[in-house]
């Protein structure tokens, strides 16, 4: 028996399963991924020759695919993560997430009950935003039972695979459980989200765009507490819930880019706010969400679940490894993700 982790190549997927296999000493992992653009072996250099780990090269949407996976491996629980995940892009090319979001998921959803039928030993627990929510204004945040109001492709493609493992529990008996994150940063997240753009940029000397006036606010979790929590509810949420996840550190773009510059002048001992001068404010993005914020108590009473990381340390630590991991940034820069960057920043 093992554990499905689809998109285990991406950001946080490759992060969850090196978290997983320290903390789970008897069970065996199954890494699923399609390594799109987004996706690279390299994430899961670490854990490549690890005796309880096995990659999969696969699409989730790829019905044949997805059932020698769970049929071949024994799979009973599925921590799925595997997704097109950037706003822009969806901007550019929706489809792409109905198919991977949307699609992939219904597919992974109708394998796995009929695999199980009516096990009850069994868990599928769907990873999600805090972006089906919508946008908060100056007051408020998010919480399990805020209703959907998703603005973007991305969102929008998020909030029906929501509904449709929902669906599962309800129709077909699933045992699912769904967590809706706000915004991760860390090691490994591919250089197009605003962190690893700013950091990426900046080490190049290059402009850091910034859209609009850079007043929008967003919440930031560290990666390691969001697969600490991830990993939480897995073990112990209840069957059919939502568990709503976030860092409790909120803060305008513009203040988080000039957090992250002066960190980075910091660690490469420059005079503090020279790398401030590469901000550039450009056309705001198409239906920007002005404000995320996360309501945590069901995960923190329930679960005992709080963020440890707070930004200033979290930020410090990113600067450092994205620094001490320029090859990595070679090796992942890709012919796909190099002319939407150009393109897409071109027409900004
Ligand atoms: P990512 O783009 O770094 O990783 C996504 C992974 O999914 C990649 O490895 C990619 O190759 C793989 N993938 C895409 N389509 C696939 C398909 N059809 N079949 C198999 N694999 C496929 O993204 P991430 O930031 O690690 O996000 C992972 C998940 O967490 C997503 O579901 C995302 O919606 C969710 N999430 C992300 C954040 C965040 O801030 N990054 C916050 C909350 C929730
Ligand atoms: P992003 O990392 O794309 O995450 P999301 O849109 O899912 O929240 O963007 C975070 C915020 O940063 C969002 O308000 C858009 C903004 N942003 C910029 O100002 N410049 C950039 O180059 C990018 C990629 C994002």
């Amino acid at each position: 028996m093992a554990v499905l982790i689809t998109g285990a190549a991406g950001f946080i997927g490759s992060n969850l399963v090196r978290h997983l296999l320290k903390r789970w000493p008897d069970r065996d992992l199954v890494s699923f991924d399609l390594l799109t653009y987004s996706g690279h072996l390299a994430n899961l250099q670490e854990v490549a020759t690890h005796r309880r780990h096995q990659f999969v090269q696969g699409d989730v949407a790829d019905r044949g695919a997805v059932r020698t996976v769970l049929e071949d491996h024994d799979i009973d629980g599925i921590i799925h993560l595997a997704a097109e995940s950037h706003v822009d892009r969806s901007i550019v090319d929706p489809m792409a997430f109905v198919r991977s979001n949307v699609v992939g998921t219904v597919v992974l959803l109708q394998e796995a009950a009929r695999l199980w039928r009516d096990r009850t030993d069994v868990r599928f627990h769907h990873v999600s935003t805090d972006e089906v929510f919508g946008s908060l204004g100056d007051d408020g945040a998010f919480h399990e039972d805020h209703p959907y109001a998703p603005n973007s492709p991305y969102s929008a493609s998020k909030a029906a695979s929501d509904h449709f493992v929902r669906a599962w529990n309800e129709t077909y008996g699933v045992p699912v459980v769904i967590t809706n994150c706000t915004n991760n940063y860390g090691p490994y997240q591919f250089p197009e989200k605003l962190i690893p753009v700013v950091i990426s940029r900046a080490i190049d000397g290059d402009p850091v765009p910034v859209y609009g006036r850079g007043a929008n606010i967003r919440d930031w979790l560290y990666v390691e507490d969001h697969c600490d929590a991830l990993a939480l509810v897995y073990e112990r949420g209840r069957p059919g819930h939502t568990y709503c996840i976030g860092g409790e550190n909120t803060i305008t773009n513009i203040d988080l880019v000039g957090m992250i510059l002066d960190e980075l002048d910091r660690a490469r001992s420059e005079p503090i706010g020279t790398s401030r001068s590469l901000i550039r404010f450009v056309e705001d993005r198409p239906g920007h969400d002005y404000r995320y914020a996360m309501d945590i108590a069901k995960i923190r009473d329930e679960l005992g679940w709080s963020p440890a990381t707070d930004l200033t340390t979290g930020i410090a630590a990113t600067v450092r490894w994205y620094l001490d991991n320029e090859a990595w940034m070679d090796i992942v820069q890709n012919e796909d993700s190099q002319s939407f960057a150009d393109s897409w920043y071109a027409s900004r």
